[in-house]
């Protein structure tokens, strides 16, 4: 639904006040303003018995923690300072703002699920709980429902992702159809957490391409056994793919020459949006080299030259997407003590 800015705002502040809101993200940029932060995380604490609201700030590097009143003005000011997609979640409603390169709001409600907790130190509350049945499907779970040690990793890029993913999908109304493919699906641990989180807010479809037989039985059965519906996944080469009426394109680290067969994808197609972790480069473009190699400090250290090039890679990728319409940005996907591959060019067309 389109809103003025103000009146959706004011919304989303009362609903920072309110006694069943559970957690808040701001994230994004406006064409007319820009926010201090590149994200916000807003959510209620309890101090020395005072309601607070406990506001962590990210500017891309740090983590800034402060403490704030459940004070309305004081919410409109934060909510107002630039940020284009604002997500207020209670215990039963998900409130999102997407806001326009013409400055207009459109709102809309999901339901949600979730508990609130007002504890100063708890832990950091993750998007799909470890208990959830798609984890002990993918065996990253134990059956008590805890996530195994040797696939934290995997969890915390899982619930990052979906943090990147939601302010991309928050432009969709309830009842929408969202078609998300993921190119290169691999043991579809991302795939099968991003559908199961999708579909308890969204009606949405997802098709997993992989070329791999083996991977897509056992993805097949996983799926089944955590009761997915609208989700398929086929054996197929990216390139071979023939996909269409594409709303979202994943791609996490497609290794090979599979990031760039997915961007190729992309162009193709025209999805409204695009997440790609590239992997491992294999396929750096000419250009991509050359442009490094008149660096006058390149072939100095081999370590720094591998890195030079894999950014050059990315910032040309990300230059394709631009000449194809998009709006891009690169933003770190995950610490790199999860994975050394952790940029993530998210491409939208809004
Ligand atoms: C590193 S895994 C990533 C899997 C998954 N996306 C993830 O992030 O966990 C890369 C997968 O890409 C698949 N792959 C590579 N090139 C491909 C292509 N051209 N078409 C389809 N699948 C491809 C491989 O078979 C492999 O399963």
């Amino acid at each position: 639904m389109k809103r003025p800015v103000n009146e959706a705002i004011a919304e989303a502040a009362r609903r920072i006040t309110d006694e069943t809101f559970v957690r808040a993200i701001l994230t994004g940029s406006r064409k007319s303003k820009k926010p201090d932060f590149q994200r916000v995380d807003l959510r209620p604490v309890l101090i020395k018995g005072e309601l607070k609201i406990q506001s962590i700030s990210h500017d891309g590097k740090k983590d800034f923690t402060s403490n704030i009143p459940p004070n309305i003005e004081a919410l409109v000011v934060l909510l107002d300072s630039g940020f284009s997609n604002v997500i207020v979640d209670s215990t039963n409603e998900s409130y999102q703002i997407q806001i326009t390169k013409k400055d207009e709001a459109i709102t809309g409600i999901g339901k949600t699920k979730l508990e609130r907790e007002l504890d100063h130190d708890h832990k950091k509350q993750r998007l799909l709980p470890e208990d959830h049945e798609v984890f002990r499907a993918l065996e990253m779970a134990d059956s008590s429902g805890k996530i195994k040690a040797s696939k934290r990793d995997k969890y915390i890029q899982i619930d990052q992702l979906l943090r990147l993913i939601e302010p991309t999908l928050s432009k969709f109304q309830k009842g929408d159809k969202i078609q998300v493919v993921d190119l290169a699906s691999g043991s579809a641990a991302l795939t099968l957490a991003v559908h199961a989180y999708l579909s308890e807010r969204f009606k949405v479809a997802t098709t997993g391409i992989e070329r791999n037989q083996e991977l897509i039985n056992k993805v097949r059965i996983a799926s089944d056994s955590a009761g997915l519906e609208g989700i398929e996944f086929r054996c197929a080469s990216i390139k071979e793919a023939n996909l269409d009426a594409i709303d979202v394109v994943l791609a996490l680290h497609a290794c090979d020459t599979a990031t760039d067969d997915a961007i190729d994808v992309v162009i193709g197609s025209l999805p409204t949006g695009a997440l790609i972790v590239p992997c491992c480069h294999k396929t750096r473009t000419s250009t991509a080299q050359a442009e490094v190699e008149k660096l006058p400090f390149f072939g100095n250290d081999g370590i720094v030259d591998e890195r030079l090039l894999d950014l050059a890679m990315d910032a040309l990728r990300a230059e394709r997407l631009r000449e194809a319409g998009y709006s891009v940005e690169i933003v770190e996907f995950v610490g790199d003590e999860h994975t050394a591959r952790n940029v993530l060019i998210r491409a939208s067309k809004l």
